[in-house]
C-alpha cells in the first residue's frame, strides 16, 4: 500500500520513526509532504534513511507570509540535488483568509513553473479556490498530479481529470453523512483515485480523534471498497498502480 500523502516528520509527529517503521514491517510506503524548506529538508534526509519513504517538497500556504524568493531558489536546490518524486504540498487556501491571495497565487504559479521544468507531478492543496485552482493549473502546462484531500464537486473533479489528474480520497470518506464524498467515490473510476492519510490529520473511523498515521490507509480503502461494491483487496492493488504510475515509484 502506497500512502500518496503525509506528513511523517519531527514537527508534525514526534513518534515519526516509530510510525515508518512500523509501516515498513507492514509493507506500507508514504509520500511524505512538506510544507516549508526546514520540513524539505527533513524529508529528503528521511527519504535517504528509508526506502519506504518518498520525497514530496514544496512550499505550502499556511507559512505563506514568510516566503520569498529565496526560498524558492532554496526548494530548487533540494529538486536537483534529490530523488524528489512531486512537487506538493501546494496550492491555494482561502478558508482562512483571502487578504495574501496575491501571494499565494504568485508561489502556486511559481512552483508549477518548476514542476514543468524538472518535469515531476505536484500535489495540490486546494480550499475554497477550486475554479482558480483549476485555471492555474491548466494555464501552467502541468499535466500530471493529485488533487489532494477533494472536496469539490464531481463535475470539477472530472475536469481536473481531464487535465490529467487524479483524485486524493481521505479518511473524512468514512464519516457519517458523508454524503458528497460517497457521491465522488461512486462517480469516479478507481483507476483516477488515490489513496491518502494527510497524516497526523483527518484520521478515519474507527481512529477518527486520534493521531492519524499511514497504518490507517486500510480503512479508507475499505471504505471505498465497500462504496464501489468491489474488494478492498481490489481497491488497494489499483489505487497503488495508479500512485506507482504518477509519481513514477
Ligand atoms: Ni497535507
Amino acid at each position: 500500500m502506497i500512502d500518496t500523502h503525509s506528513h511523517v516528520y519531527e514537527e508534525e509527529m514526534p513518534n515519526y520513526k516509530e510510525i515508518i517503521e512500523e509501516c515498513k514491517n507492514k509493507d506500507i510506503s508514504m509520500i511524505i509532504n512538506g510544507v516549508d524548506n526546514k520540513s524539505n529538508k527533513e524529508i529528503v534526509d528521511l527519504a535517504n534513511e528509508y526506502d519506504n519513504v518518498y520525497p514530496a517538497i514544496g512550499l505550502n500556504y499556511d507559512q505563506i507570509d514568510y516566503f520569498d524568493d529565496k526560498d524558492l531558489e532554496d526548494l530548487e536546490e533540494l529538486i536537483k540535488s534529490n530523488n524528489v518524486v512531486a512537487l506538493g504540498e501546494i496550492g491555494l487556501d482561502y478558508y482562512w483568509t483571502k487578504e495574501n491571495s496575491e501571494k499565494q497565487v504568485y508561489f502556486f504559479k511559481k512552483q508549477l513553473e518548476l514542476a514543468k521544468k524538472y518535469d515531476l507531478p505536484v500535489i495540490v492543496h486546494s480550499r475554497k479556490a477550486s475554479q482558480e485552482v483549476f485555471d492555474i493549473i491548466k494555464e501552467s502546462g502541468v499535466r500530471k498530479g493529485s488533487m489532494h484531500c477533494y472536496s469539490g464537486s464531481v463535475e470539477m473533479a472530472k475536469e481536473f481529470i481531464k487535465l490529467g489528474f487524479k483524485i486524493g480520497i481521505d479518511g473524512p470518506i468514512t464519516y457519517s453523512n458523508n454524503v458528497k464524498g460517497i457521491e465522488l467515490v461512486k462517480e469516479i473510476p478507481l483507476e483516477y483515485l488515490l489513496l491518502e492519510t494527510d497524516s497526523p490529520y483527518l484520521a478515519p473511523e474507527p481512529n477518527r480523534g486520534l493521531q492519524n498515521s499511514p497504518l490507517n490507509l486500510i480503512y479508507i480503502a475499505e471504505k471505498i471498497a465497500e462504496i464501489k461494491g468491489i474488494s478492498a483487496d481490489e481497491v488497494i492493488e489499483k489505487a497503488t498502480k495508479n500512485a506507482k504510475e504518477l509519481f513514477n515509484l
